[in-house]
């Protein structure tokens, strides 16, 4: 199980309390302003709420305790205000005359921090996108601010007397939409001046919240791929400089085509500076993690023990070659060997008229330079995009040196393919 990854049981729990604190947030305003349903329901919800608001504390309690004396002296400093106020059946203060007294009621809504530090911990755990999650949790204070402006002009009677049970809730909704969203038809308007005032009010707080929002999902659209987003932002500046510079149009098509080859393969990035940034633990268990799919591809790999390959494997650089690219030319000195991982390069002469073989995944090429000391014997290009391995001239020699049987294997090959050039 991951670091921060919460059992099952924590997680349906979680799930309820959210769930049970969201009815509570809708039913409670509700209930105080249409008395039908508050005689009716009002005392029996109240006290399932207080059960299990109670029990909730009690759980958290509980966890917090069985992490240790820290964790319980946080909760005994902070959250047990919330939980314990969340606790207390206000509801039953409901028939006392004095009107105040019953917005004590609302108290119970402090419960809905759980919710945001539910809705927190869910960016964490990383199956869903935290820009989707932000997105539905902006969505929810929205919506849930909207019911209780829209409780508050039903409670200052400012709807049609006419209207009963939903209808009422509607048109409070409705002038609710009208004003927050700024569009304000005029069709439903104030009367009286506590009603213009909670009007006047509601319009301010209309227009920030219209504002923040626009903001927020703008802001948010943009983070759901942060990835691509970078990745373009970094694509614009590659291509201004290169018009900056001058070069010439098919070089810097060929710039984007490699972008564009790097945001398919790997979603745009350069293996090598990711790792660059990770303490060297990781890096090693990541760079073996990655590379392993290459040794599992190269034939020569197989029967090599595992100290020969984890020694290769912190050693290979991920690269990419496009279409036609020069990997390797003949008479240049060899500072390393190559495993294609994906794609095929042809060999061939220092003056490409003949050409020695076609090689593909899971084959290499460049070592015989780097086992004779001499020059390279061959042309390579790249037949099409290719993920390609290098690996260093020192780490190869260590490796020959110290693995007999795998350099043997190696020098067969060389000799075979100087053979077949006619060397
Ligand atoms: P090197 O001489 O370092 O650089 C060119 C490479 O081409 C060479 O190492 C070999 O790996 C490869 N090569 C040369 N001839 C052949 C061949 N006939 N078949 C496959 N690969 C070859």
């Amino acid at each position: 199980m991951h670091k921060g990854q919460m059992p099952r049981r924590k997680v349906m729990w979680e799930v309820v309390t959210v769930v049970v604190t969201i009815y509570a947030a809708i039913e409670i305003p509700l209930g105080m302003v249409f008395p039908v349903i508050r005689t009716a329901t009002v005392l029996i919800v109240e006290l399932l709420l207080t059960g299990f608001f109670a029990a909730d504390l009690v759980y958290r309690y509980r966890e917090a305790c069985a992490q240790g004396p820290e964790a319980r002296a946080r909760y005994l400093k902070s959250w047990i205000w919330i939980d314990g106020l969340a606790t207390i059946p206000f509801g039953t203060v409901i028939a006392t005359p004095f009107r105040a007294l019953r917005l004590l009621r609302l108290l119970r809504l402090v419960k809905l921090l759980r919710v945001s530090s539910a809705a927190n911990r869910l960016k964490n755990v990383q199956i869903v996108n935290p820009s989707v999650v932000r997105m539905a949790v902006l969505m929810f204070w929205i919506l849930l601010t909207a019911h209780f402006v829209a409780i508050g002009w039903i409670a200052l009677d400012a709807v049609d007397p006419e209207l009963v049970g939903s209808a009422r809730y509607l048109q409070a909704i409705y002038w609710t939409s009208t004003t927050l969203t700024t569009i304000g038809y005029g069709d439903l308007t104030p009367v009286t001046a506590p009603q213009t005032i909670y009007t006047i009010f509601i319009q301010i707080l209309g227009a920030g919240l219209y504002g923040f929002v626009i903001g927020n999902i703008a802001s948010l659209i943009a983070n759901i791929d942060v990835a691509k987003t970078q990745f373009r932002e970094k694509l614009e500046r590659i291509n201004t400089f290169l018009r900056y510079r001058a070069i010439p149009a098919d070089l810097q098509t060929r710039v984007n085509d490699y972008y564009e080859y790097l945001w398919n393969s790997r979603r745009g990035h350069e293996e090598a500076t990711i790792l660059d940034e990770l303490p060297l633990s990781l890096r090693t268990q990541i760079a073996f993690h990655i590379n392993s799919e290459i040794i599992e591809k190269v034939p020569i790999f197989q029967g090599a023990g595992e100290q020969l390959i984890r020694d290769v494997i912190l050693n290979l650089q991920a690269t990419v070659f496009l279409p036609d690219d020069y990997i390797v030319r003949k008479g240049e000195t060899g500072r390393e060997m190559y495993f294609i991982s994906r794609g095929s390069v042809r060999v061939v002469s220092g003056d490409e008229q003949t050409v020695y073989a076609t090689l593909t995944d899971g084959q290499f090429f460049g070592e015989i330079a780097l086992l004779l000391a001499t020059e390279r014997t061959a042309t390579i290009r790249a037949n099409d995009y290719c993920d390609i391995y290098r690996l260093d001239q020192d780490t190869f020699n260590r490796i020959i040196e110290r693995y007999p049987s795998f350099a043997e294997h190696i020098r067969e090959h060389a000799e075979q393919r100087r053979q077949e050039m006619g060397l």
